[in-house]
């Protein structure tokens, strides 16, 4: 029992119960800290956690390392692990104060802060849309002079495309930078740069993308949210040339970023003008919107149990990625306007995972032929539309 670690998970919303779970397979002690109003969630694996903590909110840094050093006076902590994008930043920060390995707030920054992304990844020569820092005024007129509109001003460490506006001159832009007053240095401001958008979520291992895999979302993620509609994304032909171009740029960004260990979910525009990748975001965390189980009907990997894994092993201890199959797969979801919509009419072959959630339609469908995958998403996609589809754009509610 004496080289039992204990893990301190972070969690400011009930997700990566499978991340517990092995934590606890794997003979650790498991603490959760997560917020007041989530205690006694349904959702928790109760018999995998040692102990939860509460506080109010996960999000006031001093506060949460106040409570957190506190509980340090009676119990050694060996690990952190933070589940959702805001306790990423808490979790290094927690770990820099305690002396616990694992990421620091500087690779951290890179990894919340849009801005610093932005930065870093261009000093390496990596295509972003031309951005630049909401910060010194006369920097911003010479850019709304250069670079045409559409632009996005964006929150720097937001997720879920939340607080995102488009902008289409530059009188709005100011008057918007107004209102923001104190506020306005927590954004970017950057070229819309109308695309495809793409995701690679990848497993890291002392500096070297070990697993990952290419995926395109059905529309743009602010389409959904801005207009509503049917959420899809699946994993795409593994040697294509995208894909290919993908996974190289993918590895510039997180070496750019100094990652060394763990799971990411990076996003890329193909701009729909000229065919170029363009870096839209990345996070050191697992992607939303069930991507993780998307990934694991395709691979036999499940993202949330590797992650675990490779916290506990840590720089010292051994980790080997598991063997992994190379299907297809992808997933159509949307809110539904019935509590519990009935999709009893959905029984293709194909169809291997059910989303059960109050208010949502979703399946995945998964198979060796990628354009069987294709053709289902498509034809379901149409159907969930007369099926199931509320009016109401909510997307921000799908992919947190
Ligand atoms: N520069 C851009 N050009 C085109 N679309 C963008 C741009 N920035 C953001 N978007 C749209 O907004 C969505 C959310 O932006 P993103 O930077 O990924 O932040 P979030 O962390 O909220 O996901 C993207 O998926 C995309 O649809
Ligand atoms: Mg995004």
């Amino acid at each position: 029992m004496t080289n039992q670690l204990t893990v301190l998970i972070l969690a400011g919303d009930v997700k990566g119960q499978r991340l517990i779970t092995e934590c606890k397979r794997e003979g650790c002690r498991v603490f959760v800290l997560t917020r007041q109003a989530l205690q006694g969630d349904p959702d928790w694996p109760h018999s995998d956690v040692d102990e939860f903590f509460y506080m109010p909110s996960l999000t006031k840094k001093e506060e949460v390392i106040n409570a957190v050093s506190y509980l340090a006076r009676t119990e050694t902590i060996d690990r952190i692990v933070p589940l959702d994008d805001f306790d990423v930043e808490i979790a290094s920060a927690l770990r820099e104060h305690l002396r616990i390995p694992g990421m620091g707030e500087t690779t951290a920054r890179n990894f919340r802060d849009k801005l610093a992304m932005r930065m870093v990844t261009s000093e390496k020569g990596i295509l972003s849309p031309a951005f630049v820092p909401v910060l010194n005024h006369e920097a911003i007129h010479q850019y709304v002079a250069k670079v045409p509109p559409p632009w996005v001003l964006k929150p720097r460490s937001q997720a879920g495309a939340a607080g995102i506006r488009k902008i289409h001159h530059a009188d709005e832009l100011w008057h918007q930078l107004n209102q923001l007053g104190d506020e306005q240095s927590h954004y970017v401001l950057e070229q819309f740069v109308p695309g495809d958008i793409f995701h690679v979520d990848a497993i890291t291992i002392n500096g070297e993308v070990q697993f990952v895999e290419v995926s395109r979302y059905g529309r743009p993620p602010l389409d959904i949210i801005q207009n509503g509609g049917i959420f899809m994304t699946s994993i795409q032909k593994r040697n294509s040339l995208d894909t290919l171009a993908l996974k190289d740029l993918n590895k510039l960004v997180l070496s750019a970023l100094h990652f060394r260990r763990g799971v990411t979910h990076t996003e890329f525009i193909k701009g729909h003008a000229d065919g170029k990748f363009y870096f839209l975001e990345t996070a050191a965390r697992v992607g939303g919107a069930y991507i993780a189980e998307v990934i694991e009907q395709a691979t036999g990997l499940n993202l949330w149990t590797e992650w675990a894994r490779i916290e506990i092993a840590g720089e010292k201890l051994p980790y080997k990625l598991p063997e992994r199959r190379e299907n297809y797969a992808g997933i159509v979801l949307c809110l539904a306007k019935q509590e519990w919509p009935d999709l009893g009419g959905y029984n293709d072959p194909e169809i291997v995972y059910r989303v059960h959630k109050k208010n949502h339609a979703g399946l995945i469908v998964s198979s060796p032929d990628t354009a069987k995958v294709q053709a289902l998403l498509e034809s379901y996609s149409g159907r969930f539309g007369q099926d199931f589809l509320t009016a109401a754009p909510q997307y921000e509610r799908i992919e947190r």
